[in-house]
C-alpha cells in the first residue's frame, strides 16, 4: 500500500505562488528522492506535509486516510519525521533534551532524566555516532554533530516517514557513507525516506525513485533514481543538459610578484607549515575533506583568526596577524561558509544584504543613493537566476539555495571591499546547495572577477568544481598541504585518493 500520497498541493504566500500543483507518491520502505532547482518548491513542500504549513489546495493521504496536520508535533505524532535545511534545535537545551523534547520517557508518571539520557545513547549508538555525549548542549557541537541529534529525534517518534532537506550539504565525505549506512537500516526495516539533495551521485547511490519540480509544479513522477540518464533529469530540472559548465581558462599563466603570499602558516591543533601563493587574475583551489582545516587557513588568511606562526603578505608588504581590519584595507573579502550566522541579516531585503561590502559605491554626500544600488544588485541577481527576482523581499523569505547566491553576490557587485577595491577574493563552498543551472552562472561570474585581476581562493567539497573551476590546485588533509599542481594535471580519482589517504591510513591501524 501507497505510504504517502500527495495530490494537487498548492501554497501561496504573498506575491508568490511557491508550489503550484504537486504531486507526489511514497512506498514504505523507499529512498524517494525529490529534486529540482532553487526555489523549485522542494522545502516549502516538506513543510507543507509536516504540518508547517498549510496548503491552500490539494489532498495529502497517509497511509491509506486523508490527513490534514494542522501542526508540526500532529506529523510526528502520525508518524512523519522531518529533518530541516535549518535544523530547529534548541542550542541550550541538551542532546537528550532536544531528542526528546515533548515526549519525555516517563517512569511512574514522572519524566526521568537517567532514562532519557539512557534513551538517547541507545539512538546515538544506532546512527552509529555512540561518541556524542548525550548530555551536552546541543550549540556546542558541529553542523553534522547536530544533524545526527535531529535524526536521533525523529527515530524516537518511531517514524514511518523520515524527510531529510540536503541532509548532507553539512557533512564530510564519510559522513555522508554513514548517512546512506544509516538510511539503508531504515529503509530495511520498512522507512521511507524522502531525500532531497543537488548531488546526482548521490541520488544514484541512495535513491530508489525520483520526483522533479518545477517552478512550484511536478514535472516527472517515479523515475528511477539509478538509471534515468542525467542529461534527462538535468533537461527536467532546468531545461539544460549538462550537469558542470565551466568558464574556459585564461590562455596566459598570471605573471609578476604573487598578489597574496602564505608562507609558513600554522595554527594549533588546526593546520601547519601551511605556504602557497595567488596571483592577480589567478583561481586556487583549495581540495580536502570536510575538517581537514581548508576553511580554518582561508579565516586566517583573512584575520578572522590569528596564525600562530607564518606570515601573509599582500603584494610583498606582510599583513598584521590576526586583523581584519588590515585584510579588508588591502583588499581582502570573504564570503563564508555558514551564511546563516555568518552573513546573512534575515529580516532585511535582499538588495541591503547583497550590497553590504559596497555600501561606499552608492554613498555620495554621506547618504546611500537606493536607486543606484538597488540597480547595481539587480543586474547581479539577475544573472544569477535569483528568485524571486524582486530585490526588496525580505532574505528570509528566500530559498536556501537563493540565499546563497545572495551571500556570494555581494562579491560580484562591483567587487568592491570596504577598504578600496577587491583585490582577493576567498570563497567557503560558494555553491552549497546552489542548483546545477545557477551553478554555471555562478562559474562564470567568479572566472570574470578573476579576468579583472582579481585572485581567488577558493574553498570547495566538491572535486570536479575545484578542478573545473581552479587553475592550480592545492589539496588539504590534516592541515597540511599534500600535494600541489595546475588543475588541469589532476584528475578527480587522484584528488579523492589523495585526501582519503589519512582515513585510509586510519581504519587499516
Ligand atoms: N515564508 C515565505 N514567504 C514568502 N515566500 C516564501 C516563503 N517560503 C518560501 N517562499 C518562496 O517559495 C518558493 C519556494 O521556496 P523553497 O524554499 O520551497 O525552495 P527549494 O526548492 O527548497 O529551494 P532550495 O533548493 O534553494 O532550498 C521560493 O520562491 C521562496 O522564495
Ligand atoms: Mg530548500
Amino acid at each position: 500500500m501507497t505510504l504517502l500520497k500527495l495530490t494537487g498541493i498548492v501554497k501561496t504566500f504573498p506575491g508568490v505562488r511557491a508550489l503550484d500543483g504537486v504531486d507526489l507518491e511514497v512506498e514504505p520502505g523507499e529512498v524517494h528522492c525529490l529534486l529540482g532547482q532553487n526555489g523549485a518548491g522542494k522545502s516549502t513542500l516538506i513543510k507543507v506535509l509536516s504540518g508547517a504549513h498549510q496548503p491552500d489546495e490539494g489532498t495529502i493521504e497517509w497511509a491509506g486516510s486523508t490527513v490534514q496536520f494542522s501542526k508540526p508535533t500532529s506529523a510526528l505524532r502520525a508518524g512523519l519525521a522531518t529533518i530541516y535545511q535549518e535544523l530547529d534545535l534548541v542550542d541550550d537545551l541538551t542532546v537528550a533534551e532536544n531528542v526528546f523534547l515533548g515526549h519525555e520517557p516517563r517512569q511512574f508518571g514522572f519524566s526521568s532524566r537517567g532514562i532519557t539520557r539512557r534513551r538517547t545513547r541507545e539512538l546515538l549508538a544506532r546512527l552509529g555516532h555512540a561518541e556524542i555525549p548525550a548530555g551536552r548542549e546541543v550549540g556546542r557541537l558541529p553542523a553534522a554533530g547536530k544533524q545526527i541529534v535531529s535524526m536521533a529525534r525523529a527515530l524516537s517518534h518511531d517514524a514511518r516517514l523520515i524527510i531529510m532537506d540536503e541532509p548532507s550539504a553539512v557533512l564530510a565525505h564519510d559522513e555522508v557513507e554513514n548517512l546512506f549506512r544509516v538510511i539503508r537500516d531504515l529503509t530495511a526495516a520498512g522507512v521511507a525516506v524522502i531525500y532531497i539533495s543537488h548531488r546526482l551521485a548521490e541520488i544514484r547511490e541512495i535513491g530508489d525513485r525520483v520526483t522533479i519540480l518545477k517552478d512550484g509544479r511536478t514535472v516527472a513522477v517515479n523515475l528511477p533514481a539509478r538509471t534515468t540518464p542525467t542529461d534527462e533529469v538535468v533537461r527536467l530540472m532546468t531545461g539544460r543538459s549538462v550537469e558542470y559548465v565551466f568558464p574556459p581558462r585564461s590562455a596566459a599563466a598570471p605573471e609578476g610578484t604573487p598578489l597574496l603570499r602564505v608562507s609558513g602558516l600554522a595554527r594549533a591543533h588546526e593546520f601547519s607549515d601551511v605556504s602557497f601563493d595567488v596571483r592577480a587574475g589567478e583561481i586556487v583551489g583549495l581540495a580536502g575533506l570536510v575538517g581537514a582545516g581548508r576553511s580554518e587557513i582561508l579565516e586566517t588568511v583573512y584575520g578572522a583568526r590569528k596564525a600562530a606562526a607564518g606570515t601573509i603578505e599582500v603584494d610583498g608588504k606582510p599583513l598584521r596577524r590576526g586583523s581584519v581590519k588590515a585584510a579588508v584595507a588591502a583588499g581582502m573579502g570573504l564570503a563564508p561558509e555558514e551564511r546563516k550566522s555568518q552573513a546573512l541579516l534575515l529580516g532585511e531585503p535582499v538588495y541591503r544584504n547583497v550590497s553590504l561590502a559596497s555600501l561606499h559605491r552608492f554613498a555620495r554626500l554621506g547618504f546611500v543613493q537606493r536607486g543606484r544600488e538597488r540597480d547595481a544588485v539587480g543586474a547581479v541577481t539577475r544573472s544569477l537566476d535569483l528568485r524571486p527576482a524582486d530585490p526588496r523581499r525580505t532574505m528570509r523569505t528566500l530559498s536556501g539555495g537563493n540565499q546563497q547566491k545572495a551571500v556570494v553576490a555581494r562579491w560580484l557587485v562591483g567587487g568592491s571591499s570596504e577598504g578600496g577595491s577587491l583585490r582577493l577574493l576567498l570563497l567557503d563552498e560558494p555553491t552549497r546547495g546552489v542548483d546545477i543551472g545557477a551553478r554555471a552562472e555562478l562559474y562564470a561570474l567568479i572566472r570574470s572577477l578573476a579576468d579583472q585581476g582579481v585572485g581567488v581562493l577558493l574553498v570547495s567539497s566538491e572535486v570536479p568544481e575545484v578542478l573545473g573551476l581552479a587553475d592550480r590546485v592545492l589539496v588539504v588533509r590534516e592541515g597540511r598541504i599534500v600535494r600541489e599542481a595546475p588543475a588541469s594535471d589532476l584528475t578527480e580519482a587522484q584528488v579523492l585518493d589523495l585526501v582519503m589517504a589519512g582515513e585510509r591510513a586510519a581504519t587499516a591501524r
